[in-house]
């Protein structure tokens, strides 16, 4: 069971994603509670101001410290662990760290997760330095704002969460070991002219895990040879990899 408290300025924006296919049915199981809460309730003025005017000026607006503190000091509140350790606090930003399938890992074993969705040009830094654990982006692109990514930040450590995907699922998967996943293929056996890899359809169930390897290791070296400097490779696999012309740097990154 894991628990998400969502502060975002725009709530209705999680009406769809969150309430359909697998995530409704998590939660209908139980396993993962999803809190919405919105920042312009925890607000103290008559025009309910969540955002102000950057003070040294500039583009767009920031948002205000007090009403995300007053925010997230109640969701705290809410279902403490009296002198337990307080959750990650997420701050969802172009600028933080890249998330990555490590990272949804990592939280998808935490009893709670509180996410903040960032918007306009950003968060008075008072806020941030005081309150938030984790600045994460979830890739090298621009949103309008926090609550898509805060979905996908949901999504990716919800399905990890035991029971949430149909175990079987989740044995080899993109990312998995560092590499990508291989092609697929389902019936008709040709389609439209086009066939499936006769291996498949061989019964060897040697060849055909070695076939999806070599997939996998083909696919990884064409689309994404910065995986491969951290992915768990066999000897063998170096070997193959170095036969379709893959030159391993010298140093080895973390
Ligand atoms: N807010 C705007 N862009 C974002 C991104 N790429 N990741 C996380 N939050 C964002």
């Amino acid at each position: 069971m894991m628990r998400f408290d969502i502060l975002t300025l725009f709530p209705e924006m999680f009406q769809g994603p969150l309430s359909e296919s697998i995530l409704k049915r998590a939660q209908q199981a139980g396993l993962l509670h999803i809190h919405l809460h919105d920042i312009r309730d925890y607000t103290t003025d008559r025009h309910r101001s969540a955002d102000d005017y950057p003070y040294g000026g500039g583009a767009g607006m920031v948002l205000k410290p007090e009403p995300l503190a007053r925010c997230l000091e109640a969701v705290l509140a809410e279902d403490g662990q009296p002198d337990g350790e307080r959750p990650p606090v997420v701050l969802l930003t172009p600028a933080g760290r890249l998330f990555t399938q490590a990272q949804a890992q990592a939280w998808a074993r935490q009893p709670r997760l509180i996410l903040i969705c960032g918007h306009y040009e950003g968060v008075d830094e008072r806020f941030i330095e005081r309150y938030v654990s984790d600045e994460v982006s979830i890739g090298d692109y621009v949103l309008t704002g926090g609550e898509l990514a805060a979905m996908v930040v949901v999504d990716a450590v919800g399905r990890l969460v035991p029971g949430v995907l149909d175990l079987s699922s989740l044995g080899e998967e993109s990312h998995d070991g560092g590499l990508l996943e291989y092609p697929q293929y389902t019936r008709p056996a040709n389609w439209r002219g086009s066939e499936v890899p006769p291996v498949l359809l061989s019964g060897h169930h040697a060849e055909i895990a070695r076939w999806r390897h070599e997939q996998r290791l083909r696919r990884t070296l064409e689309r994404r040879p910065d995986l491969l400097k951290r992915a768990r490779l066999s000897e063998r696999d170096r070997e193959i990899l170095r036969s379709w012309g893959w030159q391993p740097e010298e140093t080895s990154e973390r």
